[in-house]
Protein backbone atom coordinates (compact mmCIF):
# COMPACT_ATOMS: atom_id res chain seq x y z
CA UNK A 1 0.00 0.00 0.00
CA UNK A 2 1.14 3.94 -0.97
CA UNK A 3 2.02 5.69 1.97
CA UNK A 4 -0.44 8.91 1.33
CA UNK A 5 1.48 11.15 3.47
CA UNK A 6 5.11 11.59 4.19
CA UNK A 7 6.12 14.34 6.26
CA UNK A 8 6.47 14.08 10.10
CA UNK A 9 3.10 15.80 11.29
CA UNK A 10 3.70 18.03 14.42
CA UNK A 11 1.82 19.99 16.94
CA UNK A 12 1.88 23.50 15.00
CA UNK A 13 1.23 21.41 11.81
CA UNK A 14 -2.37 20.44 13.83
CA UNK A 15 -3.36 23.78 14.36
CA UNK A 16 -2.27 25.13 11.04
CA UNK A 17 -4.81 22.78 9.76
CA UNK A 18 -7.58 24.69 11.24
CA UNK A 19 -10.28 24.82 9.02
CA UNK A 20 -8.64 23.00 6.02
CA UNK A 21 -8.23 19.35 5.02
CA UNK A 22 -10.01 17.35 7.98
CA UNK A 23 -7.77 15.95 10.33
CA UNK A 24 -7.57 11.85 10.28
CA UNK A 25 -7.04 10.57 13.78
CA UNK A 26 -7.54 7.11 14.95
CA UNK A 27 -6.68 5.77 18.47
CA UNK A 28 -3.88 3.13 18.26
CA UNK A 29 -2.02 0.91 20.84
CA UNK A 30 1.01 -1.07 20.05
CA UNK A 31 3.92 -1.61 17.14
CA UNK A 32 1.67 -3.39 14.39
CA UNK A 33 -1.42 -0.48 15.00
CA UNK A 34 1.02 2.51 14.73
CA UNK A 35 1.61 0.55 11.43
CA UNK A 36 -1.21 0.50 9.85
CA UNK A 37 -2.63 3.61 10.71
CA UNK A 38 0.41 5.29 9.55
CA UNK A 39 0.03 3.60 6.41
CA UNK A 40 -3.64 4.61 5.77
CA UNK A 41 -2.49 8.16 6.25
CA UNK A 42 -3.33 8.94 9.63
CA UNK A 43 -2.26 12.79 11.18
CA UNK A 44 -2.60 11.58 14.62
CA UNK A 45 -2.53 8.56 16.25
CA UNK A 46 -3.71 8.79 19.83
CA UNK A 47 -2.40 6.14 22.38
CA UNK A 48 -5.94 6.64 23.85
CA UNK A 49 -6.40 5.10 27.62
CA UNK A 50 -9.66 3.29 25.69
CA UNK A 51 -6.87 0.91 25.98
CA UNK A 52 -8.21 0.23 29.17
CA UNK A 53 -11.45 -0.89 27.16
CA UNK A 54 -10.56 -3.02 23.66
CA UNK A 55 -6.93 -3.97 24.72
CA UNK A 56 -7.08 -5.11 28.24
CA UNK A 57 -10.98 -5.57 29.17
CA UNK A 58 -11.88 -3.09 31.58
CA UNK A 59 -15.29 -2.01 31.68
CA UNK A 60 -14.49 1.76 31.97
CA UNK A 61 -10.78 3.97 31.26
CA UNK A 62 -10.36 4.34 34.96
CA UNK A 63 -7.84 1.36 35.81
CA UNK A 64 -4.95 2.24 33.65
CA UNK A 65 -2.10 3.62 34.78
CA UNK A 66 0.49 5.93 33.71
CA UNK A 67 3.26 2.59 33.26
CA UNK A 68 0.96 0.94 30.83
CA UNK A 69 -0.09 3.97 29.03
CA UNK A 70 3.62 4.76 28.66
CA UNK A 71 4.81 0.86 27.28
CA UNK A 72 1.75 0.87 24.97
CA UNK A 73 2.95 4.53 23.66
CA UNK A 74 6.25 3.31 23.22
CA UNK A 75 5.59 0.74 21.10
CA UNK A 76 4.23 2.60 19.16
CA UNK A 77 6.83 5.56 18.79
CA UNK A 78 8.78 2.09 17.64
CA UNK A 79 6.60 2.38 14.49
CA UNK A 80 8.21 5.67 13.93
CA UNK A 81 4.81 6.66 12.10
CA UNK A 82 4.68 10.01 10.08
CA UNK A 83 1.29 10.82 12.53
CA UNK A 84 1.77 12.95 15.00
CA UNK A 85 1.52 10.77 18.60
CA UNK A 86 -0.61 11.71 20.99
CA UNK A 87 -0.29 10.06 24.66
CA UNK A 88 -3.77 9.94 26.99
CA UNK A 89 -3.14 10.86 30.24
CA UNK A 90 -4.85 8.52 32.34
CA UNK A 91 -7.46 9.16 34.95
CA UNK A 92 -5.50 10.68 38.54
CA UNK A 93 -2.37 11.30 36.32
CA UNK A 94 -3.02 15.00 36.14
CA UNK A 95 -5.75 15.37 38.94
CA UNK A 96 -3.45 15.88 42.16
CA UNK A 97 -0.92 18.25 41.77
CA UNK A 98 1.17 20.19 39.15
CA UNK A 99 4.17 18.92 39.66
CA UNK A 100 3.02 15.22 39.35
CA UNK A 101 0.64 16.49 36.07
CA UNK A 102 4.32 17.43 34.63
CA UNK A 103 6.33 14.58 36.38
CA UNK A 104 3.50 12.50 33.99
CA UNK A 105 3.19 14.26 31.22
CA UNK A 106 7.18 13.87 30.80
CA UNK A 107 7.09 10.54 31.19
CA UNK A 108 5.32 10.08 28.02
CA UNK A 109 7.48 11.98 25.95
CA UNK A 110 10.63 10.57 27.50
CA UNK A 111 9.96 7.13 28.05
CA UNK A 112 7.08 6.86 26.20
CA UNK A 113 8.38 8.70 22.56
CA UNK A 114 4.97 10.62 22.93
CA UNK A 115 5.32 14.26 21.07
CA UNK A 116 2.39 15.62 22.98
CA UNK A 117 -0.18 14.32 25.51
CA UNK A 118 -3.97 14.82 25.91
CA UNK A 119 -5.59 15.89 28.80
CA UNK A 120 -9.42 15.69 29.68
CA UNK A 121 -11.67 18.11 31.27
CA UNK A 122 -12.40 21.74 30.66
CA UNK A 123 -11.64 25.18 32.92
CA UNK A 124 -11.28 23.10 36.08
CA UNK A 125 -7.85 21.49 34.26
CA UNK A 126 -6.42 24.91 33.14
CA UNK A 127 -3.75 24.63 35.93
CA UNK A 128 -2.10 21.75 34.81
CA UNK A 129 -2.93 22.19 31.05
CA UNK A 130 -0.74 25.79 31.66
CA UNK A 131 2.07 23.48 33.28
CA UNK A 132 2.44 20.67 30.48
CA UNK A 133 2.44 23.75 28.38
CA UNK A 134 5.03 25.60 30.37
CA UNK A 135 7.42 22.38 30.09
CA UNK A 136 6.62 22.91 26.66
CA UNK A 137 4.78 19.63 25.74
CA UNK A 138 2.46 20.20 23.18
CA UNK A 139 -1.32 19.51 24.82
CA UNK A 140 -4.40 18.20 23.02
CA UNK A 141 -7.64 19.13 24.95
CA UNK A 142 -10.94 16.45 25.38
CA UNK A 143 -14.29 17.99 26.53
CA UNK A 144 -17.70 16.91 26.49
CA UNK A 145 -18.50 13.25 26.99
CA UNK A 146 -15.23 12.51 29.18
CA UNK A 147 -14.66 8.76 29.90
CA UNK A 148 -12.70 9.83 33.04
CA UNK A 149 -15.64 11.44 34.75
CA UNK A 150 -17.69 8.45 33.76
CA UNK A 151 -19.25 8.05 37.92
CA UNK A 152 -19.44 12.02 37.67
CA UNK A 153 -21.75 11.91 34.71
CA UNK A 154 -24.14 9.07 36.12
CA UNK A 155 -23.34 6.97 33.19
CA UNK A 156 -21.81 7.82 29.58
CA UNK A 157 -23.98 10.26 28.35
CA UNK A 158 -24.14 12.98 25.91
CA UNK A 159 -23.18 16.00 27.29
CA UNK A 160 -24.11 19.67 25.94
CA UNK A 161 -27.68 18.53 25.59
CA UNK A 162 -29.33 22.02 27.64
CA UNK A 163 -28.18 25.47 26.55
CA UNK A 164 -26.93 25.91 29.91
CA UNK A 165 -24.30 23.03 29.35
CA UNK A 166 -23.55 23.73 26.23
CA UNK A 167 -22.84 27.45 26.97
CA UNK A 168 -20.50 26.15 29.37
CA UNK A 169 -18.68 24.03 27.10
CA UNK A 170 -18.36 26.78 24.78
CA UNK A 171 -16.64 28.64 27.49
CA UNK A 172 -14.37 25.42 28.29
CA UNK A 173 -12.85 25.10 24.56
CA UNK A 174 -12.21 29.12 24.64
CA UNK A 175 -10.20 28.82 27.73
CA UNK A 176 -8.25 25.87 26.66
CA UNK A 177 -7.66 27.79 23.13
CA UNK A 178 -6.32 31.00 25.18
CA UNK A 179 -4.20 28.48 27.18
CA UNK A 180 -2.30 27.07 23.91
CA UNK A 181 -3.59 23.91 23.63
CA UNK A 182 -3.15 22.65 19.60
CA UNK A 183 -6.44 21.01 19.16
CA UNK A 184 -9.52 19.79 21.28
CA UNK A 185 -11.41 16.44 21.00
CA UNK A 186 -15.17 16.58 21.03
CA UNK A 187 -16.78 13.67 22.75
CA UNK A 188 -20.62 12.96 22.38
CA UNK A 189 -22.35 16.47 21.73
CA UNK A 190 -24.98 17.59 19.84
CA UNK A 191 -23.59 18.73 16.49
CA UNK A 192 -24.78 21.94 16.56
CA UNK A 193 -23.12 22.46 19.89
CA UNK A 194 -19.77 21.40 18.36
CA UNK A 195 -20.30 23.38 14.82
CA UNK A 196 -20.59 26.42 17.53
CA UNK A 197 -17.08 25.11 19.21
CA UNK A 198 -15.29 24.76 15.84
CA UNK A 199 -16.75 28.23 14.76
CA UNK A 200 -15.85 29.89 17.73
CA UNK A 201 -12.29 28.66 18.69
CA UNK A 202 -8.92 29.07 16.69
CA UNK A 203 -7.69 25.52 17.32
CA UNK A 204 -9.07 22.41 15.20
CA UNK A 205 -11.68 20.70 16.75
CA UNK A 206 -11.94 16.75 16.26
CA UNK A 207 -14.88 14.90 16.60
CA UNK A 208 -16.14 11.68 17.94
CA UNK A 209 -19.51 11.58 18.35
CA UNK A 210 -20.06 15.58 17.87
CA UNK A 211 -21.11 15.36 14.24
CA UNK A 212 -19.79 16.63 11.22
CA UNK A 213 -18.63 19.90 10.98
CA UNK A 214 -15.72 19.59 13.63
CA UNK A 215 -11.94 19.61 11.92
CA UNK A 216 -11.72 16.67 12.40
CA UNK A 217 -12.73 13.12 13.19
CA UNK A 218 -11.15 10.60 15.64
CA UNK A 219 -12.59 6.80 16.22
CA UNK A 220 -11.39 4.10 18.06
CA UNK A 221 -8.83 1.51 15.98
CA UNK A 222 -11.31 -1.58 17.40
CA UNK A 223 -14.23 -0.17 16.50
CA UNK A 224 -13.85 0.87 13.03
CA UNK A 225 -12.23 -2.44 12.62
CA UNK A 226 -14.62 -4.47 14.24
CA UNK A 227 -11.67 -5.79 16.30
CA UNK A 228 -14.17 -5.65 19.01
CA UNK A 229 -15.77 -8.59 20.90
CA UNK A 230 -19.47 -7.01 21.09
CA UNK A 231 -22.26 -5.30 18.54
CA UNK A 232 -23.12 -2.93 21.20
CA UNK A 233 -20.97 -0.26 19.39
CA UNK A 234 -21.91 3.72 20.44
CA UNK A 235 -24.22 4.97 17.32
CA UNK A 236 -21.56 7.21 16.49
CA UNK A 237 -18.89 4.21 15.26
CA UNK A 238 -19.05 3.20 11.52
CA UNK A 239 -17.21 -0.43 11.21
CA UNK A 240 -15.55 -0.30 7.89
CA UNK A 241 -14.45 -4.33 8.23
CA UNK A 242 -15.21 -6.72 11.08
CA UNK A 243 -11.54 -7.95 11.57
CA UNK A 244 -12.63 -9.70 14.44
CA UNK A 245 -15.06 -11.92 12.50
CA UNK A 246 -12.40 -12.61 9.45
CA UNK A 247 -9.46 -13.63 12.17
CA UNK A 248 -12.61 -16.13 13.92
CA UNK A 249 -12.81 -17.78 10.39
CA UNK A 250 -9.27 -17.66 9.08
CA UNK A 251 -7.82 -19.53 12.64
CA UNK A 252 -11.18 -22.02 12.41
CA UNK A 253 -9.40 -22.85 9.04
CA UNK A 254 -6.39 -23.14 10.13
CA UNK A 255 -7.30 -25.51 13.25
CA UNK A 256 -9.10 -27.77 10.81
CA UNK A 257 -5.73 -28.40 8.51
CA UNK A 258 -4.28 -29.40 11.43
CA UNK A 259 -6.60 -31.71 12.40
CA UNK A 260 -6.46 -33.05 9.01
CA UNK A 261 -2.76 -32.77 8.67
CA UNK A 262 -2.46 -30.60 5.67
CA UNK A 263 -0.95 -27.83 7.88
CA UNK A 264 2.20 -27.67 7.63
CA UNK A 265 2.72 -28.98 3.95
CA UNK A 266 5.83 -29.08 2.18
CA UNK A 267 6.73 -25.74 1.40
CA UNK A 268 6.25 -25.10 5.53
CA UNK A 269 8.59 -27.61 6.49
CA UNK A 270 12.08 -27.51 6.60
CA UNK A 271 14.31 -30.63 5.16
CA UNK A 272 17.82 -32.30 6.32
CA UNK A 273 20.08 -32.57 3.56
CA UNK A 274 19.84 -36.31 2.10
CA UNK A 275 23.52 -37.26 3.18
CA UNK A 276 23.15 -36.03 6.73
CA UNK A 277 20.18 -38.41 7.13
CA UNK A 278 21.44 -40.67 5.58
CA UNK A 279 24.79 -40.58 8.36
CA UNK A 280 22.08 -39.99 11.43
CA UNK A 281 20.34 -42.94 10.34
CA UNK A 282 23.71 -44.86 10.89
CA UNK A 283 24.02 -43.31 13.96
CA UNK A 284 20.81 -44.24 15.14
CA UNK A 285 21.15 -48.06 14.06
CA UNK A 286 24.61 -48.18 15.96
CA UNK A 287 24.98 -45.79 18.99
CA UNK A 288 28.97 -46.84 19.52
CA UNK A 289 29.67 -45.45 16.49
CA UNK A 290 27.51 -42.37 17.17
CA UNK A 291 29.27 -41.79 20.68
CA UNK A 292 33.26 -41.93 18.96
CA UNK A 293 31.84 -39.05 16.79
CA UNK A 294 30.07 -37.01 19.19
CA UNK A 295 33.56 -37.42 20.96
CA UNK A 296 35.67 -36.75 17.87
CA UNK A 297 33.63 -33.96 17.53
CA UNK A 298 34.11 -32.33 20.97
CA UNK A 299 37.68 -32.66 20.29
CA UNK A 300 37.76 -30.73 17.65
CA UNK A 301 35.76 -28.00 19.23
O1 LIG B 1 -9.05 7.07 24.76
C1 LIG B 1 -9.55 7.32 23.66
O2 LIG B 1 -9.67 6.47 22.78
C2 LIG B 1 -10.01 8.68 23.43
C3 LIG B 1 -10.67 8.97 22.12
C4 LIG B 1 -11.99 8.36 22.08
C5 LIG B 1 -10.70 10.41 21.83
O3 LIG B 1 -9.86 9.50 24.26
Amino acid sequence: MTRIMSAKMTAPKVLARKGGDKLRMVTAYDFPSAQIADRAGADIVLVGDSLANVVLGHEDTLSVTVDQMVHHTAAVARAKPSALIVGDMPWLSYHTSIEETVHNAGRFIREGGAEAVKLEGGRKRLPMVRAVLDAEIPVMGHIGLTPQSVHAMGGFRVQAKRASAAYEMISDAKALADAGVFSIVLEGVPDVVAEMVTAEIPVPTIGIGAGVHCDGQVLVFHDLLGLGGGDDLPKFVRQYARLADDAVEAMTRYFADVQSGDFPGEDETYHMPAESLEVLRDLTSRPQAADHLLADEAMER
